[in-house]
């Protein structure tokens, strides 16, 4: 029998997600369905019970869905708990909801096997101390940088993230005018702030020589971060593009018992 999943948002039309689980299926050779779900913004919960009901195996949330869905799921993975949001939902034969976050551990793969920029090792900067920075804190830390520096424009915020990771590596707080003392081998905009088209100004000697600036974010042209880090003197510069394949990957495989590969999917969305 077709297993059925599906990702729930609101709004939900604009997602990728479907055409990306569709070429991991063919892939893979997996027997699967994958449908968007506009998810009704007072009635969530409903709506994934009905999915389930209706024989679902599992569920990617997204906006606005995401603490919900943490606050849902009856068992969460450690990275899911750390990030305090819930992206993958897993449908158990006993009828109870595993919840995992794969940003992070998505993101990471594409920077170090896809992009094939190490992390260990090497001194990381995490530009922002949102959701999306502390979505992606926890696996950073566990490849083992030699240090990683969380700057935010609201430095109080870095600092709540750090505390957050007391025991687990060593993290550095810092103001982005404090920036440029040091130089980073990795530098990753988790601000929203290319979003609303604008540039992070960084300091200059922020970038060191082959240093990779990556950008949460994605679009048809290179995004005001990038293109400002390329004249700062990046290296290399990246979108999310890979993160997005990468974290649907990362739900593939807690689904389906493989991991598919990214790079023809990312291919395959860049051509549209
Ligand atoms: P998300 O879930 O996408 O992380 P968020 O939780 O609202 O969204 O966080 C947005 C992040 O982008 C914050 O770190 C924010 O900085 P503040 O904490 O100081 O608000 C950052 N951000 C947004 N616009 C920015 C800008 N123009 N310059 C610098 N940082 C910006």
């Amino acid at each position: 029998m077709t297993d059925r999943y599906a990702v729930i948002g609101n709004p939900i039309s604009h997602s990728k997600s479907p055409l990306i689980h569709a070429a991991f299926a063919r892939q893979t050779g997996q027997d699967m369905r994958y449908d968007a779900i506009l998810g009704p913004l007072d009635g969530f919960e409903a709506c994934v019970r009905q999915f389930m009901r209706e024989g679902g195996k599992g569920m990617n949330v997204t906006v606005p869905f995401k603490i919900q869905a943490f606050e849902l799921a009856d068992r969460l993975t450690e990275r899911a708990r750390h990030a305090q949001a819930v992206n993958t939902l897993k449908f158990e034969a006993d009828g109870s909801i595993l919840g995992d976050n794969t940003d992070g551990v998505g993101m990471v793969r594409d920077i170090r096997d896809r992009l094939g920029a190490p992390i260990a090792g090497r001194r990381v900067l995490l530009l922002g101390a949102g959701g999306a920075a502390r979505g992606v804190l926890l696996p950073l830390l566990d490849e083992q940088p030699a240090c990683l520096v969380i700057a935010n424009r609201t430095p109080e915020k870095a600092l709540e993230l750090k505390a957050l990771c007391e025991g687990r590596g060593e993290v550095g707080v810092a103001r982005f005018d404090e920036l440029g003392s040091q130089a980073f081998d990795l530098v990753i905009n988790a601000t929203s702030a290319s979003l609303g088209g604008e540039g992070l100004s960084l300091p200059a000697g922020t970038y060191d020589a082959g240093a990779l600036a990556y950008d949460m974010v994605y679009g048809d042209r290179p995004t005001p971060f990038m293109q400002r880090a390329a004249e700062q003197g990046a290296a290399r510069v990246a979108d999310g593009l890979g993160m997005l394949v990468g974290q649907a990957a990362e739900s593939f495989h807690l689904w389906r018992g493989v991991r598919p590969e990214t790079e023809p999917v990312i291919a395959m969305l860049r051509k549209r």
